[in-house]
């Protein structure tokens, strides 16, 4: 172990390099213009697999964007982990609002300033980098790996499932890594068994066939814009409930355990409130902050548009208004269940002065994953030699759509150790990963897979 930990350090600046040109590659998957950047990247991912020493490296194609695998399992007896994450990423506009360009990855204090440092090449180059360093210094692996990095995650994954039914032989294993979320603050690491769901929708409100002057016309029919704001308000109540029938229906509870975990995390509203630069918190009545963060359903308005946007003033009353709106889901409800119940809820209460349609964009299913298996034991044992803190316990807000899949295609329970920080602005402008959390996941990566045996005996629970 000494000498694993000892490469990883004398290895810091050309790891950093490497990492710099796999954030290089824009592979922003939900960008056409940007399909070429997201294969290169697939390739570079594979012929990263190559020279760590990861056999059977294999570019699967999809309808989409493409998969790579690869595998080592040598380690006979030893358990297999398969271990998932993502290439692709989010786009990066408004881009003026970078310090540093969002391609070219820089250095600032303790940071590392990139798209995709830390959601997820950052933290899927922590794995490839353990794994070299174990191979490089031990001619082996503790445990046998398989992993597989997908490039549509930030698009909903929507061909994962197929590939993973398709291939459940070769994806065969004993549990699944995922690294693709967050510590829960700086110096605080903690092991994540939850994660929400997602029904992303789009509402098109229609008004009049063409746009129209505002003034000849405006005082005769409903401007679109109008109805679909009134829509939009009638969403939630007044005790910040989502105002959908039948939405809360499959709503685990909070456990009254969960309840008192939760309010003995190191955790200040005043000091978030500040943080985020908002000037009050605004939630569910009756729930604290992180209930609703982690534990709560809620439905945002990601996005809303229609009219004149442009320079200047146009007195123009429009045909159409349009919104993207997303609900965050919890166990036990479902993504389609969410999306009609959304759709029959905007056709009830929309005005009858406008033609309204509703799309469903992707969804993910809610996932709690048991914290007493043997993965998460070895990973709390794995993080606390990595950070030298005993780590603790949390769900998060966002979303892994394969994580429910994988245990119900494939039977495994799913560890989530990320390296991330709450703050590092995932899908912002100025998205960084801390240096300090980076080689330390290196550090823990290397405890966890060799920890894992320990947890394990011939392939069984210990
Ligand atoms: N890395 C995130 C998921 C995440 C975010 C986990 C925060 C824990 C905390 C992932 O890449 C992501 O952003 N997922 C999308 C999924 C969606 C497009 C289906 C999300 O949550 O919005
Ligand atoms: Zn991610």
């Amino acid at each position: 172990m000494e000498r694993i930990l000892s490469f990883v350090e004398s290895n810091k600046d050309r790891y950093l390099s490497e990492l710099k040109d796999f954030l290089a590659i824009p592979s922003v998957s939900s960008q056409s213009e940007h399909n070429k950047d997201t294969r290169a990247c697939a390739e570079w991912v594979a012929s990263q697999m190559r020279t760590i020493g990861m056999n059977n490296v294999q570019i699967f194609e999809t309808p989409g964007h493409p998969i790579v695998y690869c595998d080592w399992l040598a380690a006979a007896g030893k358990p297999t982990v398969l271990f998932y994450g993502h290439y692709d990423v989010q786009p990066v506009d408004p881009v003026n609002l970078w310090t540093s360009p969002p391609f070219e990855a820089a250095i600032r204090g303790e940071n590392l300033y990139a798209r995709g440092s830390a959601d997820d090449k950052g933290q899927v180059y922590i794995h490839l980098k353990a794994i070299e360093s174990y191979m490089k210094n031990s001619g082996n692996l503790p445990v046998n790996i398989k992993m597989i990095i997908e490039g549509e995650e930030e698009v909903g994954s929507a061909n994962l499932d197929n590939f993973v039914k398709g291939k459940k032989d070769l994806l065969k294993a004993d549990l699944v890594l995922i690294s693709d979320s967050a510590m829960f603050a700086r110096g605080v690491p903690s092991v994540c068994y939850g994660l929400r769901g997602l029904a992303y929708m789009e509402v098109e409100v229609t008004g009049s066939k063409s746009d129209l002057h505002s003034g000849s016309f405006g005082g005769s029919v409903h401007n679109p814009i109008q109805a679909l704001s009134e829509t939009i308000s009638m969403l939630h109540d007044k005790n910040g409930r989502i105002a959908i029938k039948g939405f809360y229906n499959d709503v685990r509870p909070l456990s009254k355990a969960e309840r008192t975990a939760y309010k003995k995390l190191p955790w200040n509203d005043k000091k978030y409130a500040k943080d985020l630069g908002a000037k009050q918190l605004y939630g569910e009545k009756g729930y604290t902050t992180l209930e609703r963060l982690w534990a709560r359903p809620t439905l945002e308005c990601n996005g809303i548009w229609g009219g004149y946007t442009g320079e200047g003033a146009k007195t123009v009353l429009p045909a159409k208004a349009f919104a993207k709106i997303s609900m965050r889901l919890v166990p036990d409800q479902s993504s389609d269940r969410a999306a009609k119940l959304f759709e029959r809820q905007i056709k009830r209460i929309a005005p009858k002065t406008v033609d309204v349609k509703v799309r469903a964009l992707h969804g993910g299913e809610p996932a709690i994953t048991p914290i007493d298996s043997p993965g998460v034991q070895a990973a709390v044992a794995a993080l606390e030699k990595g950070f030298g803190k005993k780590p603790l316990y949390q769900r998060e807000g966002g979303s892994i759509p394969i994580v429910v899949q994988f245990k119900r295609i494939l039977g495994l329970d799913t560890v989530l150790l990320g390296f991330g920080l709450p703050d590092e602005n995932a899908h912002a402008p100025d998205e960084h990963i801390n240096l300090d959390n980076f080689f330390g996941g290196i550090r823990t990566s290397i405890h966890f897979y060799n920890e894992l045996p320990n947890y394990w005996k011939n392939g069984k629970k210990k």
